[in-house]
């Protein structure tokens, strides 16, 4: 009898332990800012903005409340999902409000304190005001500031985040974009098979090896390590899409020689982020291969950088490809921090 009771004390006590776990709210050592001594120095800097759980957690609820948008059928998790590193799962164009189409494909969230500037060409030049955009962009969630502040203030649930986040009761803009700004800052991706491989933690394949081989004889010199981007602006070489007539860099700098160029993107999880490119044209990485291989190169006033790439054997392609796979970071992937609170 003493025994029975004992083992259904034991299994009250840890049904409760494994709630409270399930339910992990954020801690202080949840916020501290941590990356590899390999990478550099983040271009964001938290001073202005002091990490704390309590700011953190409500910029977590912001992300994925659909009541930043205009008719709250959109939150930036609509486009931004976690499977897929933040990008969206199997979109070419994203998918805004009332189903508007966009003229881009969604991005990665990952790394984002190492960018100078933000969107496919560079438009936005500080991580705070990145939000702005699609809170605003008429296919995207199409709402004002404004409203979100006066939807926020009736909201009680929202009322108690700020007060614990600013140990006071208001609620403004600032706050607001700061409070996304840690969520999204904090998204580091630094533990791939690559990281570890780099770091002698870890083994690749003799595939693997050659892979990275080739890429850095033929990629690295755009797609720089550890970040795979220098955050520089280049034309692949790809053939305009003349339906979306995209001129990349050119629209905010006007200069005929930034035509059709785009920020080079961070591969890091790029097993997931397809499909690829800045309007989301090729679903497979044997596509973007291809077309290094077979189209980018061709281009009469292509990129230097590019004509070294030369055409790729089978092998090669294959054995780049494997090597991009070592990218995907399954620690980032998991992370409970950046999963959606509404279902722990
Ligand atoms: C309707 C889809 C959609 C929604 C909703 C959305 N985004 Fe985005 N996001 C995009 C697209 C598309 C881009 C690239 C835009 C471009 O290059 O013109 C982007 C770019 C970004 C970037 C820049 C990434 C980089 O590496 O340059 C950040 C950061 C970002 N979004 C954060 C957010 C946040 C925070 C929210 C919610 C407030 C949000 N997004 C809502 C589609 C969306
Ligand atoms: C001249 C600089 C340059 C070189 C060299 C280069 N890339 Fe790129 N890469 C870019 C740019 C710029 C983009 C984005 C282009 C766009 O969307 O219009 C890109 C996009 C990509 C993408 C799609 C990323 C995404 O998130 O959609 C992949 C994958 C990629 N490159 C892999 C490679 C590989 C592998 C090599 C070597 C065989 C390579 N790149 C060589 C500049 C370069």
């Amino acid at each position: 009898m003493k025994n029975k009771l004992l083992i259904f004390f034991v299994i009250i006590v840890s049904f409760g332990f494994i709630r409270k776990l399930s339910e992990s709210p954020v801690t202080k050592n949840d916020v501290v800012l941590k990356y590899p001594v390999s990478f550099p120095k983040p271009l964001y800097n938290f001073e202005q903005n002091k990490l704390s759980p309590e700011i953190f957690t409500l910029g977590r609820k912001l992300f994925y409340d659909p009541i930043l948008s205009k008719d709250s059928s959109t939150s930036c998790e609509s486009c931004h999902q976690r499977p897929a590193a933040f990008a969206h799962i199997d979109h070419a164009l994203s998918h805004g409000i009332n189903s508007r189409i966009g003229t881009r494909n969604v991005p990665a969230l990952q790394n984002l304190i190492w960018k100078d500037a933000f969107m496919w060409d560079g438009g936005v030049n500080h991580l705070e005001v990145q939000a702005i955009n699609p809170i605003t962009n008429p296919d995207e969630m199409g709402e004002s500031l404004e409203n979100i502040i006066n939807k926020l203030r009736r909201n009680k649930e929202y009322a108690t985040l700020f007060r614990k986040a600013y140990r006071d009761s208001i609620i403004n803009s600032e706050r607001i974009l700061k409070a996304l700004t840690q969520f999204t800052g904090l998204m580091i991706s630094a533990n791939s098979r690559y990281d570890r491989y780099i770091s002698g933690k870890d083994t690749f394949s003799d595939q693997e090896k050659n892979g990275l081989d080739l890429f850095r004889k033929k990629c690295a010199s755009c797609h720089k390590e550890p970040l795979f981007t220098d955050n520089s602006y280049h034309n692949n070489g790809l053939k305009p899409d003349s339906s979306l007539n995209d001129k990349g860099r050119a629209k905010l700098s006007a200069i005929e020689k930034d035509n059709y160029k785009f920020k080079i993107p961070g591969l890091r999880n790029i097993e997931l982020t397809f499909p690829y490119m800045h309007d989301g044209r090729f679903r497979k990485l044997k596509d973007v291969m291809n077309h290094y291989s077979e189209s980018a190169n061709k281009n009469m006033d292509s990129d230097e950088k590019l004509k070294g790439i030369g055409s790729l054997s089978d092998k090669e392609k294959k054995d780049i490809i494997a090597f991009l796979l070592t990218l995907t970071d399954r620690e980032f992937l998991n992370d409970k921090r950046f999963a959606d609170p509404n279902f722990r």
